[in-house]
């Protein structure tokens, strides 16, 4: 899946330029920096790869995530509404701004289900935010028909699906916003960074200043600047974005080897009828990051598992409904508002309501789910000899539960 497996000369160039200046800086030193601006650049590498008219760079995709909800005015009791299985970086990024986490059930897109963003709406949501899981698409169409009937800001979470579709347009161009990010594990790494597109002039001047303090940066004299609102520090740095630069030019050769290995791997698990797949509203659109798998019964499923484990080939194959960190059945601290800062009342007592909803929905598509990610290493011998060995798991498992009926 990630960038940092072909990680090379590239990277290095581009670091090493930084470094010969000594500038790490994206802002300012206009002279020692001797026209080097990684930043820049990968901003425009950005616009240009993914065809949107803006990018702001930030120091990761929960600080991106956090940056668009403020440029588009999410705050103080908002709801939002997004899906009950993601990275808990999409939650902490509402919860940043004042909101609230309306989490809802996910379908077999393993992505918002659009019936239950539907019965979710109440007066006070502001925005539909569906998160693009494991290098694959929401049902677009659906979710925007939804936000036009009610007037609602749609933020697309495409964190883990850079260089996925969706009818022609990529992810995190479609809505109002979107953010990528490039922490180390991503399709393109900068280490650590993420970003936000736009095609709204209007929110990626808000962007831009909130993610520095709220600089204008109208001159060339920081001192100078005007503050026109509060912001943070969620810079870049050059050095991070230096590793982007090298890291974006290599996206084609990344999204076809995924390609090719997906598809092979997926023909292999094919031959048994009793698995069955993930629905992609778009497949063409798919980054094939992961491949994930569905088998009849929660039990089967564990059984499986349990027996990847026993042959050592766990690894790459991750079941997410056990999963400390992606599904909203492990997050206690949510379900119990656990947070540092006291929240005010009003908000905990949302956030509690709304954590500790019944999800058997989701339950039911994530306890039956598999995903395997694609290495862009993997030789045909290996995805051959990995494809068969689950396959061969699989068919264990399923003879062993039909004798004990
Ligand atoms: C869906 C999703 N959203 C947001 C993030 C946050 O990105 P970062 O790790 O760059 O903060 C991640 C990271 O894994 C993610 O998977």
């Amino acid at each position: 899946m990630p960038g940092f497996e072909l990680w090379g000369a590239e990277e290095r160039k581009e670091v090493n330029d930084v470094l010969e200046t000594g500038i790490l800086m994206r802002y300012g030193f206009d002279g020692p920096r001797k026209g080097v601006w990684k930043s820049k650049e990968l901003e425009e590498a950005i616009c240009k790869t993914f065809k949107c008219k803006y990018a702001q760079l930030t120091s990761s995709g929960t600080s991106a995530l956090t940056t668009a909800m403020a440029a588009l005015g999410i705050g103080a009791g908002d709801e939002v509404i997004m899906p009950s299985f993601t990275f808990v970086a999409s939650f902490e990024a509402v919860l940043s701004v004042g909101a609230i986490p309306v989490l809802v059930d996910v379908d077999d897109t393993l992505t918002l289900s659009p019936d239950a963003v539907k019965k979710a709406i109440t007066t006070r949501t502001k925005c539909i935010m569906p998160v693009h899981m494991c290098g694959s698409m929401a049902d677009m169409d659906a979710l925007i028909s939804i936000c036009s009937e009610h007037h609602l800001i749609l933020l697309e979470d495409a964190c883990q699906s850079i260089g996925a579709s969706y009818n022609g347009k990529m992810l995190g161009t479609i809505g109002a916003a979107g953010t990528f990010s490039f922490d180390f594990v991503k399709t393109i790494t900068c280490a650590e960074g993420g970003v936000v597109m736009t095609n709204d002039e209007d929110v990626y001047t808000k962007c831009d200043g909130y993610t520095d303090h709220g600089h204008d940066h109208k001159g060339t004299d920081r001192g100078a600047d005007l503050h026109p609102f509060i912001g943070y520090n969620f810079r870049i740095s050059e050095l991070h974005a230096a590793v982007g630069l090298a890291q974006i030019k290599k996206l084609d050769k990344f999204l076809s080897i995924q390609k090719k290995n997906h598809a092979a791997l997926k023909n292999i698990l094919s031959q048994v009828t009793e698995i069955s797949f993930r629905r992609i509203p778009d497949p063409t659109g798919d980054s094939c990051t992961f491949l994930s798998w569905f088998l009849p019964t929660e039990e089967i499923t564990r059984a499986v598992i349990a027996e990847l484990k026993t042959q050592g080939i766990l690894a790459g194959n991750f079941y997410w409904f056990d999963n400390n960190w992606h599904y909203i059945r492990k997050w206690e601290h949510l379900k119990q508002g656990a947070t540092l800062n006291g929240l005010s009342e009003a908000q905990k007592m949302a956030v509690l309501q709304q954590a500790n909803k019944d999800f058997s929905v989701s339950d039911a598509i994530m306890s039956r789910c598999v995903s395997t990610s694609i290495s862009l290493l993997w030789t045909d011998e290996q995805i051959h000899e990995k494809g068969e060995k689950i396959v061969a798991a699989v068919k264990k498992v399923l003879n062993e539960v039909s004798v004990s009926q």
